[in-house]
């Protein structure tokens, strides 16, 4: 029998009695390990080779898991600076154990956990019978420096992994031992067959293509992973979003992250003492207040704000000052940008029909849960025409969302300060079939438009870029996507489709 080159030397090393690790057949060979797990699942195709497989697990201790094994677990640590003391004061623990930061916390919750003592009004009071020096997490931790994790408990381990000391590298191992077939090949005798990995130019010229016998690809053949960077999911998916919004003939707007809150709030006819405008939604920045407002446009945007646009107009009935329109702040929405655009301060006066969108972080003071985050990525657009309609609006993003596969979009009555009439939009989770919010939007009162000096309608919006994401990719947890907690093997594996 006739194999190629890799196979015969894989044969030669098996038997049909004890089962090699494709480890140990690289190691005899000295062939490389894609190299022979192509050849095994060749073989295998041939019948000549039984392959079975088992999942392995491999501990190692994470950087902060190594700095535990050396200077041992916080909670040991405090109970040793503790011990003999029945209120020793939690304050001392960075003197006498050294523990400062986030490792009291740490200290502390271990300690209660196990049952080390008890921890009340600002002090410990340690336990005399309880035992640091058996502690099976301590234990543990040096069990998996040694590489000897046979005998330790699963659950210790888990433990390990939630407190994130120790990481877990899950692999497949590959068995392999002669069939009956292959014994009998084996004994038969197989020869090298001369197989070619690819065409050559001087094969074509001499006709030696012709005779010989190419290599077969396996696209299964495990292969080293190439891992360089790549562009974040959240960064590719706002990439494509300016692309749809381009080609759906929008111009992209540009402009400050921090800006006075007469662009955040005041042209957006949102009362000075709005609840939206205080601390507990958006971030106040201590520098000095904005010079250079448009004087024409802060008189108009006032005048507004406390008579009202036209004969019917009334305004709020409470106080209005440039000093609060001057202080800068986070933008809690990118709406700034479009109160800057529309009022000709940005790229100068514009007329009808005009489409501006921006992708842009935007920052609140939420608080945070699987849908919060502080800051976020709003797609702000807006239309100008001389006459628009909710249909318009609706029209628009269904247009806007089925580029992404979403079309089952729903829209719900809402209110905004700035807008009438307003909606909300939602789509379905992937996954939870949950209806979860994705943007807000409206046409612009009049008591916006008019300070600003525009004269007919304008259709805007903010969504969600993040949200976005959650109903293409199924996410549910929007710091999956942001922040430290990122899983990155998601990031790496995720696609974004276009
Ligand atoms: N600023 C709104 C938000 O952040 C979005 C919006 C923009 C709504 C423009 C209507 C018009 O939720």
């Amino acid at each position: 029998m006739r194999l190629p080159e890799s196979q015969v030397a894989v044969l030669d090393v098996l038997s049909a009695a004890d089962e090699r690790t494709v480890a140990t057949v690289v190691e005899e060979t000295g062939l490389k390990p894609e190299t022979v797990t192509g050849a095994a699942f060749d073989l295998r195709d041939e019948e000549l080779v039984a392959v079975s497989e088992a999942e392995r697990v491999d501990h190692h201790l994470t950087a902060e898991g190594e700095q535990y094994l050396t200077e041992g677990l916080p909670e040991v640590r405090l109970y040793r600076a503790a011990a003999g003391d029945e209120a020793f004061p939690i304050g001392d623990a960075t003197d006498v154990a050294g523990l400062s930061g986030q490792a009291v916390q740490i200290a502390l919750s271990n300690f209660a956990r196990k049952g080390y003592g008890v921890v009340d009004a600002g002090a410990v009071d340690p336990d005399p019978d309880a035992d640091p020096g058996a502690d099976p997490e301590a234990a543990a931790l040096a069990a998996v420096a040694d590489g000897e994790t046979e005998g330790v408990a699963a659950k210790t381990l888990d433990r390990l992994a939630e407190r994130g000391l120790l990481a877990r590298d899950e692999s497949t191992v590959r068995s392999l031992v002669l069939t009956d077939d292959g014994v009998t090949a084996v004994t038969e005798g197989v020869e090298a067959a001369e197989t070619a990995d690819r065409l050559t130019p001087e094969m074509l010229t001499t006709g030696e293509w012709r005779d010989v016998e190419f290599a077969a690809y396996d696209v299964e053949a495990d292969a080293p992973a190439v891992e360089g960077g790549r562009v974040h999911i959240l960064r590719q998916t706002a990439e494509r979003v300016k692309e749809v919004l381009v080609g759906m003939g929008f111009d992209e707007m540009q402009g400050p992250h921090a800006d006075a809150e007469f662009w955040i709030n005041d042209c957006l006819f949102m009362p000075q003492d709005h609840p939206a405008r205080t601390h507990w939604d958006q971030f106040a920045l201590d520098v000095p207040p904005m010079d250079g407002l448009p004087a024409d446009l802060v008189d108009r945007v006032a005048a507004a704000h406390r008579e009202g646009i036209g004969p019917d107009g009334n305004g709020y009935h409470s106080p209005w000052t440039e000093d609060v329109a001057r202080e800068v702040d986070l933008r809690g929405h990118t709406t700034s940008l479009s109160m800057r655009h529309l009022s000709g301060h940005a790229v100068g006066e514009l007329a009808p029909p005009q489409r501006f969108f921006s992708v842009e972080k935007v920052y609140r003071n939420d608080t945070l849960d699987p849908t919060h985050l502080l800051e976020f990525f709003q797609i702000e657009g807006w239309v100008m025409a001389d006459s628009l309609s909710v249909r318009d609006l609706m029209g628009t993003f269904e247009e806007f969302y089925r580029q992404f596969g979403i079309t089952d979009i729903e829209f719900k009555p809402h209110y905004n300060p700035y807008t009438e009439p307003s909606f909300e939009l939602f789509g379905q989770h992937p996954e939870t079939g949950d209806l979860i919010e994705i943007g807000n939007s409206g046409l612009f009162r009049d008591e916006v438009l008019r300070p600003l000096g525009v004269e007919c309608d304008v259709m805007a919006w903010g969504l969600a870029l993040e949200r976005l994401l959650m109903l293409t990719y199924g996410f549910d947890d929007i710091r999956d996507v942001h922040g430290t907690l990122c899983d990155l093997d998601l990031l790496r594996e995720t696609e974004v489709l276009y």
